[in-house]
Formats: C-alpha cells, structure tokens, sequence
C-alpha cells in the first residue's frame, strides 16, 4: 500500500507534500516522510507514527528548493520505524515506493557482496542502491532507471530525485497507481488524484511500465523501451475530499450517518422515480458498440462471477443470494487473492463482476485481467471513478457514496449492496423472470429504504450503551441465514477491524457444526433473525447458543417477543419487503462495532495495521 506524493512548481513544497500526504494517509499511517531540496541538496525527514508526528518535525524547517517526493507508509518489509520510514537515500538519490519488490532479497545479496551498506530492512533501499549504482555508470537519473526497472520483480510506483539532477522527478510504475497532476507552472504527482485535486483537475494516469520525466514545470512520457510518448492529458470530475467530521466524534461515526444519503446517491442514476424502471442506458453506457455488446453479453451470461476482497466480497456474497433467487443464474463468489491464483475454470458464455471501492485493490485488479485475457466480458462497480480497475471494465457501475474517510468501510457497503439490487432487479426484468409489475414493486421497495435507515440508526444511543457491557466479552459469533449471513460475515469483520476482539460470521444453521463449542457466558452470539422464511430455524440456533451459556444480541423485525424474551439485547429494524432486511441488518452490525471499539479506546478512523487500500498482493 502507502502513498507517494512528489511537486515542482512555486508553491513551498513542504505544504504541497504534507497535504497530499494527508489526504493519502488512507493507503498507510504507520510511519510517513519527505525529501525537500534545499541548499543543494534533497534534505529527508522521516518519522515513525501517523503523519503529524513529521509534521511536527519539519514544522519549523524552511527548504528553499521547489521540488520534493513524500511517503506514507503501511510496512510491508521492516518495522514502522524511522529508519525503515521513506524516503531512502543513498549517494544523493531519494526515493519513495508504493509496492513491493519481490526479489529484493536476491538483489541485497549481490548489492552487498559489491560493498553496499544499508541502514533499513526495507526492499525501497535495495532500488535506491541500484539506481545510485546504475548512475555512478551514466551519469542520467532516466538512463540509470533504464537499467534498473528490467531487474526487479513485483508490484511498485516508484518516485525518485537525484541531487544530480536537482530539479527534475523521475517517476515508473508497475501495478500500483500514480497520477501526474498539471498545474499553472508546476507538476504534482500522486498515488491517487485525491492528493492534489485541490490544485488541479488536469490529469494523467500512468500505465504500468511507462515512465513520466518532471523537469521544472514541464513533463515527457516514455514507454518502457524509453521512446517518448504523448499521452492526453484529461479533466477530471473529482470532488475534494472533505476533512470536515461535521460535529460527529469520527469520520466512520458521520459516514455511517450519511449512509441513507449515500444510498439514495447510488439508486439514483440507476432508478426511474417516476415510472419505477430501471433505465438499460444508465448501466455506466455510453452508447458505445463495445459496451453494447458488453451489456448483451450481461444478459446472455450463463454464469456470473463476482469477485472481490474485504468488505466488497461479503457484498459480493450477498449478491449471490440476491441474483440466484431473483434472475436464476448460477452466481460463483471468490475472494480475489484466491480466484487469481486457483486456475479457475471460465466459461466465455459466462460474465465477471469486479467490487472495489477504492477501485485500486491489487489482487482484484489482478482478477479482472485474468477475466479479461479469458475472453470473459467485466464489470466493475468502484466508488473511485477513474480508478484502474474502473478505466479497465467492460462495463461500470458506481457506489456514488462519496469520499469514504474511515479505513473501516460502512457508507460504501450499503451502497454497494443498493447498486447489486437494482442489478438484479435488472437483470430479473431483461431475462423474464419477474414482470413489469412485480419489477415495480421491487424498485418502489428500494427506494423506501433511505427513510427506513433512518430509524434504524436512531437506535445509536442504544448500541452505545449496549457496547458499555459487550466490550469485556472475550468474543462474539456473528449468526444469519440466507442473505443475512454475508451481513453477519461483515458484521464479524467490523468487530475485528474496528475492537480488536475476536469475532466470526457464522451460517447460523453450521453452529452445530464446530463453533457450538466456542459458546460460554464469555462469548456473544449477535443473531440476525429477521421474519423472512428462516425464522424458526435461526430461533432454533439460538436456543442452542442460549442453552449453553452464550450471551444473546439479536436483531429481529419491528416487535418480537419471542426473540427478544430471549435476548440480552433486542434490536428491532422496522417491518419491510423481504428484499431489505440485509441492508437495514447492516446498520445495527456497523454501530456494535464502532461503539465497542470507541469505548476501547481504539483509534476507529485508523485501525492498527490497516489501510484502507490495499495495492500489494
Ligand atoms: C481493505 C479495506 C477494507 C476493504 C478492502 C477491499 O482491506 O480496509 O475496508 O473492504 O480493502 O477494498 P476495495 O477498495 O477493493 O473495496
């Protein structure tokens, strides 16, 4: 993961770096730096810990330079100290990366037995030695970048300076993103448009294996063969990020808050208000033949993939209830990093659909080209607009939650879920098997949903106190059945991400089945038990759970004597169409979370040793 930033132009590049920095510190906070040109030299600062503890360092430094490269990192190789902290320096060149170099070990080995002394333990100090080799033969930061990048093997963005060069930044990639900003007389680069979108919408994205040179304010293009390239140089539509928690205690608290907003966000471009339909053109087309054929190719398929990580997968096993039940077709749910790996069988007639919030992910990357060169026809549905994984789809579908802050994610979860319904409402229609009646009926059902999560999360002060007693528990068992068991997978994963505590989702029908012999006054078993047609059955886990000792938080429809008789905590979500007791479950899991965790004490924006984008496999 980790974010790397870099600028030439007027402005002091101290404050250029750190706000991107800032607004990076989602891919990585365990320890951050910067390399500044000043008096003749490109001066590092590092330090381990978030980023205002640099800040603070370098708060009261002045460079008199124009140019700088900055990192934050999420440590990959080497403890997050200051001196595993980027950028690296040697023999006048510094550099920052966002990756990992794969055979780094190999390349140490022989950098030492040629007489190279390192100070870190990261793979960036293995490119940093041979690039300041390589320029000890040429002379040239771009020649000597020639000669390095055939040598290493992984996934990287790499910026890099030389005092030799003092006002230039050489910039390649291979995997992870990086965006060349153009301003007025001056040039900022990036791990994501994020950083500088507040000086700047005229952008260029890098494809693996180019090269951008930056000397003073002007910029080339390379290929990896170095033969100059011309790339266009586009406007985004990319809001600024806002810092602003708007009065709550945390970014998770306030997005979690916005999620009726943010879901009606991302029924909208989708949904008809008016005549209840689901608009075909609106299905992230243009009106382009290929996108034309891509979306008869969605109709046709035979078969659907989904394929994603985190918390974008249990959306993507949620779909697969929804599809299956809804369209009929046979839907394959696969955790990324293992899809791209396990020599999957992919039929043509199939289709495959990539979720990413952050559109950024490695591993899903990696399983959209492997879709791709199968001749398979994709879809991604990102937040990111213009993220890699969007730009390289057939087909796109968009969260439109708006900027997710918290590492943990929540807003862009439900909208997820909210996008693969009108999906499969969809993809019901077109394939005949619900009518125009019944589709409408559907969609009038979705577009309730914003007001019904409203009252579910004025239940927030229930959680809250709740979360007083839950937080010394020494685990918690997260049970559903049909849809609801991806809710209670991510709700398990919330618990884990956020507090720290041990906590599993569970199909409550395999309780029996091995984690009945977790349960004890020491464990809590958060039931969903909506009044779908599971009803009984999950009753009937419970009582098992019960019989043993377990601790009950249950969260069933409107007023339930029965399972709140049996609960140490009852949550009621309101009455609604069976389609929506998923996303309204969602909420009450979310808040659990976050109560518990706040009243741990733990850093709930940032939870220890996350990001929220993860660019290494
Ligand atoms: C990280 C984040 C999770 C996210 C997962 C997948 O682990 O911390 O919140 O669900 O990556 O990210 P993506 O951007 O592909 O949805």
């Amino acid at each position: 993961m980790c974010g790397i930033v870099g600028y030439f132009g007027p402005q002091a590049p101290k404050n250029i770096l750190l706000s991107g920095l800032k607004k990076l510190e989602y891919r990585g906070y365990d320890s951050a730096g910067v390399a500044i040109h000043n008096a003749g030299e490109f001066k590092v600062y590092r330090a381990a810990g978030k980023l205002a503890e640099l800040e603070e360092k370098v708060s009261k430094v002045d460079f008199d330079g124009r140019i700088g490269i900055g990192h934050t990192r999420w440590a990959t190789h080497g403890l997050p100290t200051e001196r595993n902290a980027h950028p690296h320096k040697v023999n006048g060149v510094s550099l920052v990366q966002n990756g990992i170099i794969e055979n780094y070990a190999e390349l140490k080995k022989e950098l030492i037995a040629n007489g190279a002394q390192f100070t870190s333990e990261t793979d960036t100090e293995v490119v940093t030695h041979l690039i300041a080799q390589a320029l000890a033969d040429s002379a040239d930061l771009m020649a000597a970048i020639q000669k390095v990048i055939p040598k290493l093997r992984g996934a990287y963005a790499i910026l890099v300076v030389s005092e030799n060069e003092p006002d230039t930044i050489l910039a390649f990639k291979a995997g992870p993103p990086l965006i060349l900003g153009q301003g007025d007389g001056e040039v900022f680069l990036a791990s994501d448009v994020q950083a500088f979108v507040e000086q700047t919408n005229r952008v260029v994205y890098l494809d693996d294996f180019e090269i951008v040179k930056v000397k003073g304010p002007t910029f080339t293009f390379y290929d990896q063969f170095g033969v100059e390239i011309s790339k266009p140089v586009e406007v985004v539509d990319i809001s600024v990020a806002t810092s602003d928690k708007k009065g709550f205690k945390h970014y998770m608290l306030k997005e979690m808050f916005e999620q009726p907003r943010a879901v009606a966000n991302a029924l909208n471009p989708y949904i008809d208000v008016e005549t209840k339909s689901i608009d075909v053109s609106r299905l992230g087309l243009d009106g382009a033949a290929t996108e034309i054929e891509a979306l008869k190719a969605l109709q046709g398929a035979e078969r659907i993939y989904i394929v994603a990580c985190g918390t974008s997968y249990y959306a993507g096993l949620y779909a697969k209830y929804l599809i299956e039940q809804l369209v009929r077709i046979p839907v394959d749910v696969d955790v990324a990093s293992e899809f791209r790996y396990r020599d999957p069988v992919l039929d043509k007639k199939s289709f495959a659909l990539f979720i990413s919030q952050s559109g950024e992910t490695a591993d899903t990357l990696a399983a959209l080209r492997l879709a791709k060169d199968n001749g398979l026809t994709t879809m991604s549905l990102c937040n990111t607009k213009r993220s890699t994984i969007d730009r390289e789809s057939n087909l796109h579908l968009y969260m439109n939650s708006g900027i997710e802050v918290g590492v943990a994610s929540t807003k862009a979860f439900l909208s997820t879920l909210a996008v693969l319904n009108t999906l499969s409402i969809y993809l019901a229609e077109s394939r005949n098997q619900i009518n125009a009646d019944e589709r409408a009926q559907l969609v009038e059902a979705l577009l309730s949903l914003p007001s019904l999560m409203e009252g579910v999360l004025s239940y927030d002060s229930f959680f809250n106190q709740a979360a007083e007693t839950l937080k010394n528990y020494k685990g918690f068992l997260y049970l559903g059945r049909g849809h609801n068991f991806p809710i209670a997978m991510e709700g398990a994963l919330k618990m884990k991400e956020l507090a720290y505590l041990h906590a599993e989702g569970y199909p409550a029908g395999e309780m029996k089945h091995g984690p009945l012999a977790l349960v004890d006054s020491q464990m809590v078993a958060v039931v969903i038990c909506p009044k779908d047609k599971y009803y009984d059955k999950t009753i009937s886990n419970l009582e098992e759970a019960k019989a043993r000792g377990g601790v009950i938080f249950s969260i069933g429809t409107g007023q339930d004597e029965e399972l709140e008789a049996m609960s140490e905590h009852y949550l009621s979500i309101p009455e609604s169409h069976w389609m929506l007791s998923g996303l309204l479950s969602v909420i009450p899991v979310q808040l659990l979370a976050y109560h518990v965790a706040d009243r741990l004490g733990h850093d709930v924006d940032q939870p220890r040793n996350l990001a929220k984008s993860v660019t290494v496999e």
